[in-house]
Formats: C-alpha cells, structure tokens, sequence
C-alpha cells in the first residue's frame, strides 16, 4: 500500500505520518508538502531516515505538477490535510485559503480518479484499496450558543447544516463539498473527518496554546480575544492522528466521522490552567518546591476576532459506536505533555518561525522579543 499525504511536514500531518510510517512498516508513506510558513521538515526529523517514508516537496495548487507526480508515484490512497490552517490570516487574506484549500484539493481529486478510474467502465481497479480521505475541522459547521442545554444535545453531528463563518472554514467547507462531489459525480471512494481543536508538540505559535506558550516563556502576556468566553472542544494532537488510522483502515466509505476530545473550555479558563501548568513544568525543571501561579497579571484582553464563533463542540457518538474510537488522553495529561515538549523544545518557536511569520506576528502583537 502506498499512501500520499499531503500537509505532512505541518503540525497534524507530521504526527499521522510518524503513526503511519512507524505502525504499517509495510506501507510506503509519500509525503507532500510545499514547506509554506507553517510546514518544517524538522516536524519530520524522526521519520525521514525511516525506509518506507520518502519526502516531496510539491504544491498541491499546482495541478500539471499534481497530475504528473500522481502518473509516476501512482499511490494507492490520498490522506489529504494540506492547507492554509489559521482562523486569523484567513480574515486577512481570504483569496490564499480559497486558492489552496478549494483549488489544491480539486487538484488532487482530479489527479485521483484520472489514476484509480478505468476510463472504459468507470471502475476503479484497486477497490478496497483506493481512498480519498479529506481531514476536516468541525468549523465546517459554523457556531453553536454559549448557554449549553442541561442534556447537552447541542453538539455538532455529521447530520449538522455546514453554516461556515470565517474564510478559513468556508474553504474547508467547499473543499469537504467537492470531496462529496467527487464521490457523487464520479464514484470515487472517499471518506471525511471533522475534527474539533488540536494541541500538542509541533504546533505552530500562531494558535492560541502554542502562543501562548512562546509569550509566557518570553515573559509577555498571552492575548485574549474578547471576554474570554468564547468555548472550543480539545483534543491531544495524538488522538486526532489514532482516529484518522482508525477512520482509513476501518470506516465506511462515502461517510463523514466526527471527532473531538469531550473538553470544552472557555478560553479564558484554559488559558488560566495553562500558565498554572507551565508554571508546575518549569518550576519542576529548576528544582524549586514551591510553585507560583501569577495568572491574571500574565493575560490581557485584546480586540475580538471578527466573527469569532462563540461555541464549538462535537458529538462523537458515530465513531465511537461505530469504530470503538475515542481520545486515551486527558486535558490535563495532554496539556502536561505539550508544555514538557515546548519548555525541552524552547528553540522550535524560534526556528520554524520564518521572516513571514514574524512580519505578520509584529503585525499582530508588536516586536517579537
Ligand atoms: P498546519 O498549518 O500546521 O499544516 C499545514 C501544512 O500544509 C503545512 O505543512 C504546509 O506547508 C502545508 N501546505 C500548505 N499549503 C500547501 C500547498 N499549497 N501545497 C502543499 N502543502 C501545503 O495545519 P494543521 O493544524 O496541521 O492542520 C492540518 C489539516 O487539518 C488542515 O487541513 C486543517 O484544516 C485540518 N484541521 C486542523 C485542526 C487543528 O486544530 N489544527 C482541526 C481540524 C482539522
Ligand atoms: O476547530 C478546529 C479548528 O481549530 C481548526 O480547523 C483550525 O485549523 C485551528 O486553527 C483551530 O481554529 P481556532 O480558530 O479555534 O484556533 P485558534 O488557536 O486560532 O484559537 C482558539 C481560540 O482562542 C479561538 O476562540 C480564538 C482564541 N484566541 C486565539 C489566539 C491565536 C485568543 O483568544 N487569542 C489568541 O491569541
């Protein structure tokens, strides 16, 4: 089996294709990625010596290099998560997530059936093995109310309208719409996950916990957009890359699978628990004892996100009932975890971050220190 997966240099890409190359050493894994800001090979560093994992630098919009590297690599299955990832930049420069998240993945559709698709029958020769597995976010669904019900029904399903808000998540949208399309139109096996907020080692400094890591190291405030209130439900980055084995290996094709974690927090409220655990992580690696929580001197209320989504949470009934999925790691746990890695990690921030990155970060958030 030969897997193409797209966006693998890039947070949640790097830790699907380190879980697949390393559990299916019989796989050959083929990772596409264009290196853009947020794409690092040092994400990969483990992996790229490993012998059934070969790197390719390429951009998905680029639709005479994707048919090509399809007709000579000719892999058997797509895990496709290569786009434009931010909320924030998606505001400020929609055309670029239209462009990459709508366009790269019509590319690879088309690169997809004209390889699988016998042109005579319209077949597929490889059935069973051929697969276009599309990793979406839950934003597809737009926002749900902050006053949640006392039987907490008000979580998205796979049956939820998509009401998508910001750029970022219409893309993604339209990009889960021509999946769907593909298969309708076409008959090319597909599946798709939503998936709610990741965090864990490898993510980039411009999300909420990862920047929020960076500024508390350096001594800065963590910004808070708004009142704070505004809810996300958590999932440790290493769960999400289990769930994506267990929905290629064992979901049912032409299905969408929710995931999340089942932790939804105000984000004023994580960010307070944050900096207690950075605070535990790096007093324990000095040696002290005794564990100071300065919390609110440490955060500071900044202008809102415009059309920031109030609620985000996912019913994860489907595959948990249907595939015997669900997160092994706690918040707490997970949060530990990401805090170790970025406090050992403390040079990651600086290296992956590119001179475009910290015009836009300086844009954002003044003078990188
Ligand atoms: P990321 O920004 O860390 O990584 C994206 C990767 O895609 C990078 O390596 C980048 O170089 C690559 N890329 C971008 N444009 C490309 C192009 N034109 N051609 C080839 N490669 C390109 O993103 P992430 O947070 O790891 O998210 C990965 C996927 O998962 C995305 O599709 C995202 O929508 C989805 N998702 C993310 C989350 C989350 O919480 N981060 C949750 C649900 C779904
Ligand atoms: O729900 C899944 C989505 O989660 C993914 O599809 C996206 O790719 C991913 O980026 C993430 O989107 P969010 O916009 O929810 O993540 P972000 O980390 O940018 O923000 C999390 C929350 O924190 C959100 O309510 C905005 C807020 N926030 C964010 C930043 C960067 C702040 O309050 N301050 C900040 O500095």
């Amino acid at each position: 089996m030969k897997i193409l997966i797209t966006g693998g240099a890039g947070f949640i890409g790097s830790h699907i294709v380190r879980l697949f190359a390393n559990k299916y050493p019989s796989y050959q894994i083929l990772t596409l990625d264009a290196l853009t800001y947020a794409g690092n090979l040092e994400n990969l560093a483990d992996v790229l010596a490993l012998p059934n994992h070969r790197f390719i630098k390429g951009d998905i919009t680029d639709g005479v290099f994707i048919s090509a590297l399809f007709a000579a690599e000719a892999p058997d299955a797509v895990i496709h998560l290569a786009a434009e990832s931010h909320v924030d930049r998606s505001i400020e420069d929609p055309l670029t997530f239209v462009h990459t998240n709508v366009l790269g993945t019509v590319h690879l559709l088309r690169a997809a059936r004209a390889l699988w698709q016998n042109p005579n029958d319209g077949t597929y020769a490889a059935a069973g093995r051929n697969l276009f597995y599309h990793v979406s976010t839950d934003e597809v669904y737009g926002s749900l109310p902050l006053e949640v019900p006392p039987d907490s029904s008000s979580k998205f399903t796979e049956s939820s309208p998509y009401a998508p808000h910001s750029p970022y998540s219409a893309s993604k949208a339209a990009a889960d719409h021509f999946v769907r399309a593909w298969a309708a139109t076409y008959d090319l096996p597909v599946k798709i996950s939503n998936c709610s907020n990741n965090y864990g080692p490898y993510q980039f400094p411009e999300k909420l916990i990862p920047l929020a890591l960076d500024r508390l190291r350096r001594g800065l405030k963590v910004p808070v957009y708004g009142t704070g209130k505004n809810v996300r439900d958590w999932l440790y980055v290493g769960d999400h890359a289990d769930a994506v084995d267990v929905v290629f290996h064992e979901g049912r094709e032409g299905e969408t699978y929710n995931i999340g974690g089942g932790e939804e927090w105000a984000n004023l409220e994580l960010v307070k628990v944050l900096c207690g655990v950075f605070d535990e992580v790096v007093g324990a690696r000095a040696g002290g004892s005794e564990v100071v929580v300065d919390v609110e001197g440490r955060i500071e209320f900044v202008e809102d996100r415009k059309g920031h989504d109030l609620r985000y949470a996912v019913d994860c009934g489907k595959i948990r009932g249907e595939l015997g999925w669900s997160p092994k790691v706690g918040f707490r746990e997970g949060l530990k975890k990401t805090v170790e890695w970025y406090v050992a990690n403390e040079g990651w921030p600086e290296r992956v971050t590119s001179g475009e990155y910290k015009e836009y970060y300086e844009r954002q958030y003044g003078v990188r220190g």
